[in-house]
């Protein structure tokens, strides 16, 4: 079985984490998760803590195995969630858009390890000297926010700027992605899009059939405007989004227009009006299937392909 630093620091059977996803990121996804034997992440999105500490009990009730959350540090709500989940003592805090540096300190006195998401190696150096337990180097393959580096080209070099452990995200859906991160020096994956075609995402059926008719060139960067560009399935919304960034629309009504987009796509299913946050890797994904497979299906695929590369030692 692959055992990696990130098994024995997290204390997980195999070394793949599911992304915090807003919105979908539910007990259910990361309870199904954490008792497959990966760590399966709380997506807080911009959801009050009212319903963030629910959604932490509930997967208490789900699993007694490791689980962590997504703190967006863009929420308006980020100060009070921080508060909420150092009462809870969550063990693992993962960080999405934007710096957590000055949280760092008081989460690990509070015993929780945390685990930012970099898009660079500046931002990666920054966190390590803050005190950050891993990082997750995230390539602009991913769904939702994205930097500019693909993961092939950023994960290598964030490996090589810090000595904490590392773990990849960004267009990684099967023991390929795995075996590749690996050889690239990360310790494991994340892994988001594939976890959105799962039985137990509670993602919008229609949604998950649209990522499931994506092929390579089925998703687009949109929103650079408003400074969080987002990666997603191209439909009607990008389409328009793009138009009214073109002719120059103000950011204020783009936001407008933008608001409450992805909960129509993910959770109302609007596959044309909604946002469908995915990644590139999304022409690879054709199945939904239970968490429990897609975990054991990757790990396992992963340790043959390590294992069958031994043979150009021999030739
Ligand atoms: C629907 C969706 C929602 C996401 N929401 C968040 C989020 O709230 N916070 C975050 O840090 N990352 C978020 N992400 C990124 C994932 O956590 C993960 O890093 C990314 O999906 C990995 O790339 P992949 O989609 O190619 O597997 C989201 C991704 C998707 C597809």
């Amino acid at each position: 079985m692959l055992k990696t630093a990130i098994c024995d620091l997290f204390d997980i059977r195999h070394p793949i984490f599911q992304g915090g996803m807003a919105h979908i990121g539910t007990a259910e996804l990361v309870s199904a998760v954490s008792n497959s034997g990966g760590l399966g992440i709380i997506g807080s999105g911009f959801y009050e803590p009212d319903w963030i500490r629910e959604q932490i009990h509930l997967t208490r009730r789900l699993t007694d195995m490791p689980f962590g959350i997504n703190i967006q540090m863009a929420s308006p709500f980020a100060g009070q969630v921080l508060q909420m989940v150092l009462e809870e003592k969550v063990p693992v805090v993962t960080t999405g858009a934007g710096n957590p540096e000055n949280e760092i300190p008081g989460l690990r006195k509070a015993g929780m390890k945390v685990v930012p998401v970099v898009n660079s190696v500046h931002l990666a150096k920054r966190l390590e000297r803050a005190g950050a337990d891993a990082l997750i180097a995230e390539g602009a393959e991913s769904g939702g926010h994205v930097g500019e580096t693909a993961t092939m080209a950023l994960v290598p070099q964030v490996v090589d700027s810090v000595s904490i452990p590392v773990v990849a995200a960004g267009g990684i859906c099967d023991g390929r992605g795995l075996a590749a991160a690996l050889a690239l020096g990360a310790g494991g994956v994340q892994m988001g899009t594939r976890f959105v075609c799962s039985d137990e995402c509670i993602a919008n059926n229609r949604y998950k059939q649209k990522i499931l008719e994506a092929d390579d060139q089925s998703t687009v960067v949109t929103r650079q405007v408003l400074g969080m560009p987002q990666r997603s399935l191209k439909n009607n919304l990008t389409d328009r989004f793009q138009a009214l960034q073109n002719a120059g629309v103000s950011r204020e009504e783009l936001k407008l227009f933008d608001r409450n987009r992805m909960y129509l796509g993910l959770i109302e299913g609007d596959i044309e009006d909604g946002s469908l946050l995915a990644g590139q890797i999304a022409g690879l994904i054709k199945e939904i299937k239970p968490v429990r497979a897609i975990i054991e299906e990757t790990a396992a695929e992963a340790e043959r392909i390590i294992n069958s590369l031994k043979k150009f030692e021999e030739e």
